[in-house]
């Protein structure tokens, strides 16, 4: 008998390690190192936010809450999702965890039994098909290409659903592409999802406030009603408010399912930090002027980005919609020779071989399930994002 659980065969380790880990060695040998892999924003929490944790502290708000949100924190919630989103939900509709991560992991443990279906849209961000796994179920991934912006199409979701389908895991603006739904599209998404009533969706939010342009942010449940009753909608505070340590993430949804996650939060972590919760309640309440200034410094360094690749030999730069990462295409780089000799064979070759050269760390295509591109994340200054680009040109333009 060995120690380790069956279940962590199902899982693997995470396919970015060998990128950051080959990043911090080159690092620590003294090499200037442009990591564009972290996936949280390099700005400060806001003031009011933290100065509400100090303020919680001083009071000696300290203790444990209720295992799944206290009532301050779920009313702001509440509040947030009526003048937001324009979905109605009872504090009893709502659980709060640790993070968003918390929230997608409880509602998968609570509800998938071996041989349930996830129908997960790849690119994907990387934890959903592991959480799946880790539940159970199956993930069934469905490769959404930059042909379609890297956006699922309705025959695409109707074709992947099975009856033991449980949950489609909705993601956008997207992690690793800041691919958005239009209303249009998500409506053509949920009309799929009215036809097969036994499908429930995990819609992750939690790139909302990070669009650009005019592009209108919509959650399924809110275009189409007849989805409220069979809807988890997941958010947090982590992305928009700058807050990513200080771990809250919250989810809403039918009050059976949010009372089966309780029961697994109250046997596991109990409540997410106390000031943190907070700290949460003043992101919500307060005034929400950051949220539109922060878009704007994303929107300004993502055209920086996507024209500074789309001018790299090899490389296809779509213009997303949100988020802070893009996930160029390097099909015109496959099969080139870097000046070392090495044979661009696949994504992962290229970012390993991009990191030793150039010293520019992205993550490769092959870890969010869709090739040949990478991810990089623009949370970090223009300086360091122009360095990084022009050294991405001209690794490209070495090739031969
Ligand atoms: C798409 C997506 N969902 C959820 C999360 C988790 O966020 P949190 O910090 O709230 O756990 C992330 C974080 O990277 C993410 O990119």
């Amino acid at each position: 008998m060995t120690l380790l659980s069956a279940t962590l065969d199902r899982v693997k380790p995470s396919p970015t390690i060998a990128v950051t880990t080959l990043a911090q060695e080159l690092k620590a040998a003294g090499r200037d190192v442009i990591g564009l892999g972290a996936g949280e924003p390099d700005f400060d929490t806001p003031e009011n936010i933290k100065n509400a944790a100090k303020a919680a502290m001083d009071a000696g708000k300290t203790k444990y809450t209720a295992p799944d949100g206290m009532p301050e924190l779920k009313q702001a919630i509440c509040a947030k999702f009526a003048r937001e989103n324009g979905l109605t939900y009872q504090p009893n509709q709502i659980s709060v965890g640790t993070g968003g991560k918390q929230i997608l992991y409880n509602a998968l443990m609570a509800t998938l039994n071996p041989g349930d279906e996830v129908v997960i849209p790849a690119p994907y961000w990387v934890s959903y098909p592991d959480m799946v796994l880790l539940a159970g179920g199956e993930p069934v991934t469905v490769e959404c290409g930059i042909d379609t912006g890297f956006k699922m199409t309705p025959a695409q979701l109707d074709a992947a659903i099975t009856p033991k389908t449980k949950w489609l895991i909705f993601n956008s603006p997207s992690n690793p592409t800041g691919a958005g739904y239009t209303r249009d599209e998500l409506k053509a998404l949920t009309d799929v999802l009215m036809r097969h009533p036994h499908v429930w969706v995990m819609s992750d939010d939690m790139y909302e406030h990070l669009v650009f342009d005019d592009f209108e942010f919509f959650s399924p449940a809110q275009i189409e009603p007849g989805l409220y009753e069979r809807t988890l909608t997941v958010n947090g505070v982590s992305k928009a408010y700058a807050m990513t340590g200080w771990r809250i993430g919250y989810g809403a949804g039918p009050k059976f399912l949010i009372d089966a996650m309780r029961k697994i939060q109250s046997q596991s972590t109990s409540n997410p930090c106390t000031v943190s919760q907070w700290a949460a309640v003043e992101a919500l309440n307060g005034p929400q002027d950051f949220l539109a200034e922060n878009a704007k410094v994303f929107q300004r360094r993502r055209d920086l980005v996507v024209s500074m690749l789309n001018a790299a030999e090899g490389i296809d730069c779509p213009t997303p919609e949100g988020a802070f990462y893009v996930y160029p295409s390097i099909a015109g780089c496959i099969g080139k020779t870097t000046p070392g000799g090495t044979v661009i064979e696949d994504d992962e070759t290229f970012c390993k071989e991009l990191l030793e050269a150039t010293g520019v760390a992205v993550v490769f295509g092959a870890a969010f399930g869709v090739s040949p591109n990478f991810r990089v994340s623009y949370a970090t200054s223009d300086e360091q994002l122009t360095t990084a680009c022009e050294r991405i040109q001209s690794f490209c333009a070495a090739l031969s």
